[in-house]
């Protein structure tokens, strides 16, 4: 097996993405094989966060951003969604010193108000504690849906428009991208998935329209910084044309 360091410095080679997303799949799955209660994934999961948001730093990311509860995963059993916010509240109390010793900042996205005080609390005050951080953007997706983003969007440039502070031809995808909830992250490069689904689940909708996909077989609680440099290799295989033809593309290089 190749040392980790070796795939880091491999990846570091080629063009390393800015932004990745991580759709972190499979922990109910990974218990469940185990003969473990679901929440024993979730909480293996939260060691692969830490572990796949260290190489990230490693390998010089500017933005990862990880779907770790979606709008809908409030309809979960009662006790599942109780045991996901105790362990996000264990996971902004623990975390807090090594995300400030190691200038991330720590940002959020999602229907934020919906979260219990508990995990709120703590979320707020590590935001604003990291707000100058300036090292690797970490962003949670929390209670997060795509469509209820862009539905909030559409509201609120809508009631712009309704006011008269802005025209009808004022909405542009700029304008669109700048009233998410991710407008001051960088487009996202790639979209990695664990656990073998091949599906959106409601994640950055609007901003993965020209992302790339990985979908891995592992389940999220092994997923951890080797699996991830080699999404990253993978990803440097890829061409992405946005439209154009291939011919286009290696003249625009030269
Ligand atoms: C992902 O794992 C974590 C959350 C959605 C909160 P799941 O809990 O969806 O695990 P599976 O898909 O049931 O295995
Ligand atoms: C998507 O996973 C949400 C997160 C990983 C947080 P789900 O497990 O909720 O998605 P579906 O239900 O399989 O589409
Ligand atoms: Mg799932």
């Amino acid at each position: 097996m190749e040392a980790i360091e070796e795939l880091e410095r491999k990846v570091k080679q080629g063009a390393v993405p800015k932004h990745v997303g991580i759709i972190m799949d499979g922990n109910g799955r990974w218990a469940e094989a185990r003969g473990l209660p679901r929440l024993e994934g979730h909480r293996e999961g939260s060691t692969s966060v830490r572990e796949v948001t260290r190489s990230a730093r490693r390998l010089g990311l500017q933005a990862l951003t990880l779907y770790a509860f979606s709008s809908q995963n409030w309809s979960r059993p009662p006790d599942e969604v109780a045991g996901l916010m105790e362990l996000l509240r264990d996971y902004l109390l623990k975390e807090r010193d090594e995300i400030m010793d190691n200038g991330v900042k720590l940002n959020a996205i999602g229907e934020l108000e919906k979260l219990p005080k508990y995990v709120k609390e703590p979320l707020d005050a590590l935001r604003a504690e990291s707000a100058k951080n300036q090292g690797l953007v970490l962003t949670l997706a929390l209670s997060y849906g795509g469509r209820e983003e862009l539905l909030h969007a559409m509201r609120a440039l809508a009631a712009r428009v309704a006011t008269g502070a802005m025209a009808l031809d004022d909405i542009t995808e700029e304008a669109v991208t700048a009233a998410l909830w991710t407008n001051d992250l960088p487009p996202v490069d790639l979209v990695i998935r664990s656990s073998g689904e091949h599906r959106l689940s409601n994640f950055l909708v609007w901003q993965s329209s020209y992302a790339e996909f990985l979908f891995s077989p592992i389940a999220w609680p092994d997923f951890r910084a080797k699996e991830f440099a080699e999404a990253l290799l993978h990803f440097q295989t890829r061409e992405r044309r946005f439209g154009l033809t291939g011919a286009q593309l290696r003249q625009a290089g030269t």
